[in-house]
């Protein structure tokens, strides 16, 4: 196991009904806060009316930046830091799934920094500073409520980047399972496969002795399997959306990666995917994580047989420990078909003709490789594309 610090300062307010606290949560920070969300299905859920209800209750004073889309864009979160600049907004408040929350951690960091935002993105500045954000979430999936990272595209060119700072982490996020009941059953499956997926990118390291992790890595993935279909089946059922909502968050806060180094590369591969064609996340994951596990399983072949055996309960009946590890992929695959995912090009009808040109955003270039349970070079990338058609 490696050296490591761990901290996750995020406070977590789970439970029912602790959204109608968000106002008392906000004050110690400031009385003036921007609220950013998407689309409208919190005004459709009713969480919206509850929010300023609690808002105006606690005296809070707040403006509103609506309209955040899925995969978010780098256009929006300017205008959310115009406004914090103009102002003087103290606390930036996100209520829906992980685009609002990305938005407004990105705008938190783009409020405290003089320079253009895609400056923090593109590596030209560091985030040195940044506002307060709270998190009411409302689909669980990207961790973004207490993880370090924020996703934004850039409209030109389709870059879909990444940028992370412990700074990013929110102040507080509030976890009520039931705002999760309104979900579509496609993002509740999508959103299942991101968690996963932040915990499969963990399990694939190249560092012995992590045996406390990897047990914790596993419970948390059968947890998911467990009740992903328990609440496509039952949208209502309280107690299986509270399981995946708090497993959400632990695969994606931290505590999981340490002493180890997770790979990361069908996440790189798949935001081409929904930078180029807008598809969930989660969903893009699903059609990468078998292409790139059938590609790199020969690297270490006793801990894809582990990921079959603890996670999938293949027995050891098979004929070789070859045979155990592909078993194990293809019950993953099967997993997510019956989550009505899909696991090839062909299943979301995505074109084949943009593969080179996503392995080449992918690794500038071809001038830098990625993952780090195998390092992939372009040529890997295409091969992973290919094999997920
Ligand atoms: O926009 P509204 O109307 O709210 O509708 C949303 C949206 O259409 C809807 N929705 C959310 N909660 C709902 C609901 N509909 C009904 N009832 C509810 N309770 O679901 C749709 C998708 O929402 P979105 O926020 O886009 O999804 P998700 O939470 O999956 O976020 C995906 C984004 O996060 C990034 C992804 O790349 C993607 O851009 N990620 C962020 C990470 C991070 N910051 O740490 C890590 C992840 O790996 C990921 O890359
Ligand atoms: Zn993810």
């Amino acid at each position: 196991m490696r050296n490591f610090t761990f901290r996750n300062a995020t406070r977590i307010i789970f439970g029912k009904g602790m959204e109608n606290t968000v106002g008392e949560e906000i004050l110690p920070y400031s009385s003036k806060v921007l609220l950013v969300y998407g689309g409208g299905s919190i005004k459709l859920s009713g969480l919206y009316d509850r929010v300023v209800e609690s808002l105006r209750k606690s005296g809070i004073d707040f403006m509103e930046l609506p309209g955040v889309k899925p995969n978010p864009r780098l256009e929006l979160a300017i205008e959310g830091v115009r406004i914090c600049k103009e102002h003087e907004i103290g606390f930036i408040l996100s209520v829906g799934g992980g685009s609002a929350g990305d938005t407004a951690k990105a705008i938190s960091a783009g409020a405290c920094y003089d320079g253009e935002l895609w400056d923090l993105f593109e590596g030209k500045a560091k985030v040195k500073d940044v506002l307060p954000v709270g998190i009411i979430l409302t689909l669980p999936a990207t961790g973004t409520e207490s993880s370090t990272s924020t996703v934004l595209t850039k409209e030109e060119g389709l870059l879909k980047v990444g940028l992370g700072s412990e700074l990013l982490r929110p102040a507080f996020a509030i976890l009520n399972p039931e705002l999760t009941f309104t979900l579509p059953p496609y993002q509740t499956a999508a959103g299942a496969c991101d968690i996963m997926g932040h915990l499969i990118e963990r399990y694939f390291t190249n560092e012995p002795d992590v045996d406390f992790t990897d047990r914790l890595i596993e419970a948390s993935l059968k947890t998911i399997i467990h009740h992903a279909p328990i609440v496509l089946r039952e949208p209502t059922n309280y107690a299986s959306r509270a399981e995946i909502m708090w497993a959400g968050t632990l695969a994606h806060n931290g505590l999981l990666s340490t002493g180890r180094v997770g790979d990361w590369a069908s996440h790189a591969i798949e935001h081409e995917l929904s930078a180029l064609y807008d598809i969930a996340h989660g969903a893009g994951l699903s059609i990468i994580y078998p292409a790139w596990m059938t590609h790199v399983y020969r690297h270490n072949v006793n801990r894809f047989m582990q990921f079959a055996v603890k996670v999938w309960d293949v027995d050891m009946s098979f004929d070789s420990p070859e045979a155990i590890a592909l078993e194990g992929i293809a019950r993953m695959k099967e997993f997510f078909r019956k989550l009505g995912l899909p696991v090839s090009f062909e299943d979301a009808d995505l074109p084949e003709g943009d593969i080179e040109e996503m392995a080449d955003k992918c690794t500038k270039s071809g001038t830098m490789e990625i993952g780090n349970l195998v390092k992939l070079d372009k040529a890997d990338v295409i091969a992973i594309y290919n094999l997920a058609r």
